[in-house]
């Protein structure tokens, strides 16, 4: 069984059959997304090896920004607990319900949680980990931020061409902690994944502190209030909207 913190704070299993068939919390789509003859959610998997690279960031406010939508559960798959972490400091419900799990049986079963239509799963920095070896499998798309740092880039492209491209997964790199300063290295860095015949999302997500700071507030970035709030914010609505995009075209 997963607990599942609800957007009220009440918290029930979703894994396993006690509230299968329930509606989960969420404003819109929740009654048709609801019971057993709802389709399979969609599983959005973040991933990539290395530490500190926005993987958590990324997980929490698409699922915030999805949520805006569709009903979404954001699944923290990372023993260190920093999505749960986040969530649980906002003074406000959050509009997307969150689990905790590392069980590779649990996560490789999240197809059958059909309460909701999104399913995000924010994972380990660790290749090796069951938790990963789990939910690939049964990814509908991979999103893989990385900095564009060469040095983080070629970890990331070593693990692509190891792990993500044989499973056959849509994917797409996605550019994070990218100083304003030098966007000339995130271009850099698009085109060499384009020569490597590499998915990259256009948009890219740029170093703000408020990105740290929503962190702290225990706030997705679309709720956070203060400096460059709007810039942050607009990052990642256009990372969704390409993500969306693909979804649409396939
Ligand atoms: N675009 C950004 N601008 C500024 N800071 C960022 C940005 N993205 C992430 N950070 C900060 O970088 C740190 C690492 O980010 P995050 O926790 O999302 O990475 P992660 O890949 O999930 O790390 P881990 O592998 O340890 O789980 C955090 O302090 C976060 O607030
Ligand atoms: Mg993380």
């Amino acid at each position: 069984m997963v607990a599942v913190i609800r957007q009220n704070g009440a918290t029930e299993s979703v894994i396993g059959s006690s509230i299968l068939g329930r509606s989960p919390h969420t404003k819109t789509e929740s009654s048709s997304a609801a019971g057993a003859s709802a389709p399979p959610p969609r599983v959005l998997v973040v991933l990539n090896g290395k530490g500190g690279v926005g993987k958590t960031t990324t997980a929490v406010n698409l699922a915030a920004i999805f949520a805006d939508t569709q009903s979404v559960l954001l699944v923290d798959a990372d023993p260190q607990g920093s999505a749960t972490w986040w969530v649980s400091r906002s003074p406000n419900p959050v509009t997307f319900d969150i689990t905790q799990t590392t069980d590779a049986a649990q996560l490789g079963k999240l197809k059958a949680v059909r309460q909701y239509s999104l399913i995000v799963v924010d994972t380990p920095p660790a290749l090796d980990s069951q938790a990963l070896a789990a939910v690939i499998p049964i990814a509908d798309y991979i999103l893989l931020p990385t900095p564009p740092a060469p040095m983080d880039l070629s970890a990331l492209i070593r693990t692509i061409k190891a792990a993500v491209t044989p499973s056959g997964v849509a994917h797409r790199v996605l550019l994070t902690k990218v100083d304003s300063r030098s966007l000339a290295e995130a271009i850099e860095a698009q085109t060499t994944l384009s020569e490597l015949a590499i998915p990259a999302c256009q948009a890219i997500v740029r170093t703000y502190k408020a990105h740290e700071r929503a962190a702290l507030d225990g706030l997705p970035i679309t709720h956070w209030r203060g400096a460059n709030a709007n810039e942050a914010r607009n990052d990642y609505r256009r990372v969704a909207e390409e993500v969306q995009q693909d979804w649409r075209s396939r």
